[in-house]
């Protein structure tokens, strides 16, 4: 369900300082699963060696039209009608003209006139160039053509001064493709809503109640539903994790934030993905100023229930629930399932090493109304998030069938 998986992805690189990072993108890439094809333009290749490329993609990579060594001295459009997408990134300034001109004077130009693939640049360059009038007319004709342009950002640039033209990070780049690809998917046209994070009850202005949640499974679930092709809405309490792209991103503090943004995010949708970790209690009164020490030995704090949120959360959605346990994993997750109204809960044990709080992977068992329970090995948190959309659209299948 990695929608990079087996894809072939042209890489074209030109001539910015940037093209250190392209080395990274197509690392990413290879990870992903991804047959990358590297074309280098003249000026890239002074930058970072071909070699540099072919040790990261295992593949030969492509720096001159007439080399007789190269595929395209054969077939110029070899990689143009292979390809599933193709990226440039870095694009300079000079490579932009050349393609919203529409030439095709070097392999990059070339593949890319050849061919009918999706199109994304990821501009890097000093502000200057990327102010100039010059290649804001290129951009915004290549964007009137349906091409991708991702970036740049703002920051700090290698001549050091700040502004935009900085290309965008490759992990941002990789999910842009992820996306791109996976638009036409088996959730294309339903919309998902998924919780992250673990909320905060304030005790004072300074003071909080928290757990250990780093919102890391939630965010992947709202990627995996992305990368399917859903419109995806994440309400997240704090983390300290990045926007997944092309999410709607709702922030959230206390658990009562949290239930007004999930009844809102759940109008209209199709599934309902709770992967919070919400406060069972809340203080009572959150004082307005610091709270001072007093001279007693102990104090003690007075707690009121917070809402049941993904009970409360109902409609004509499949709903999904996470449990975390640290023992009777799977009775104690059943009796959620049930009482909360789940179609499916993805129970973990917390204090597994592979599993839960702040880790990459986790390992969940999968429990549904029949009772049924999958146990799944050690996976990333992303593969899964596919692996409950699965389920979830399966058991989609199973209630248009039954009703
Ligand atoms: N949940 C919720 N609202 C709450 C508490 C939990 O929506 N106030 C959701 C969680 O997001 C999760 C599921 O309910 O999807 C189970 O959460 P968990 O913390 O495992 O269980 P609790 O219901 O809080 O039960 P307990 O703390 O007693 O184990």
């Amino acid at each position: 369900m990695n929608p990079l998986k087996d894809k072939h992805v042209v890489l074209g690189v030109t001539g910015s300082i940037a093209a250190y990072k392209a080395a990274d993108l197509a690392s990413k890439l290879v990870q992903a699963g991804a047959k990358v094809d590297v074309v280098l333009s003249e000026n890239a290749s002074r930058f970072v060696a071909p070699i540099t490329f072919q040790g990261l993609t295992h593949r030969p990579v492509v720096t001159d039209l007439f080399d007789p060594q190269s595929e395209l001295y054969i077939d110029h459009v070899a990689l143009a009608l292979r390809a599933d997408v193709i990226i440039v990134a870095p694009a300079t300034a000079n490579v932009l003209a050349k393609l919203a001109a529409g030439m095709a004077d070097d392999p990059l130009t070339a593949t890319v006139l050849g061919s009918t693939a999706p199109l994304v640049v990821a501009p890097a360059m000093d502000v200057h160039m990327f102010d100039h009038p010059a290649v804001q007319e290129n951009l915004a004709r290549l964007r009137a053509r349906n091409v991708t342009i991702i970036g740049p950002e703002l920051g700090r640039l290698a001549s050091g001064l700040m502004g935009t033209g900085r290309l965008v990070e490759p992990e941002v780049l990789v999910e842009h493709l992820r996306m791109l690809l996976g638009k036409n998917g088996d959730l294309k046209g339903k919309k998902v809503v998924v919780s992250a994070g673990g909320t905060q009850e304030p005790l004072d202005p300074v003071r909080m109640l928290t757990n250990r949640s780093s919102g890391k499974q939630g965010y992947a679930v709202a990627q995996a539903a992305r990368d399917r092709g859903a419109a995806v809405t994440l309400v997240t309490a704090p983390t300290s994790l990045r926007d997944p792209v092309g999410v709607r991103v709702v922030r959230v503090t206390t658990a009562l934030e949290m239930r007004d943004a999930m009844l809102a995010a759940s109008e209209h949708a199709h599934i309902v993905i709770m992967a919070a970790a919400v406060a069972d209690y809340r203080p009572t009164n959150a004082a307005q100023h610091k709270l001072k020490k007093t001279p007693d030995q102990t104090s003690s704090l007075e707690l009121v229930k917070n809402p049941d949120i993904i009970a409360e959360v109902q409609g004509p959605f499949i709903k999904v629930g996470f449990a975390a346990e640290t023992q009777d994993l799977i009775p104690n997750a059943s009796a959620k399932l049930r009482a909360k109204g789940l179609h499916l809960i993805a129970a973990n044990d917390v204090t597994a090493t592979d599993a839960g709080f702040g880790t990459d992977t986790n390992r969940v068992v999968l429990i549904d109304r029949n009772g049924t329970v999958d146990q799944l090995p050690s996976l990333s948190k992303y593969e899964v998030g596919h692996r409950i959309l699965d389920r979830v659209l399966a058991i989609a299948a199973m209630e248009r069938h039954a009703g």
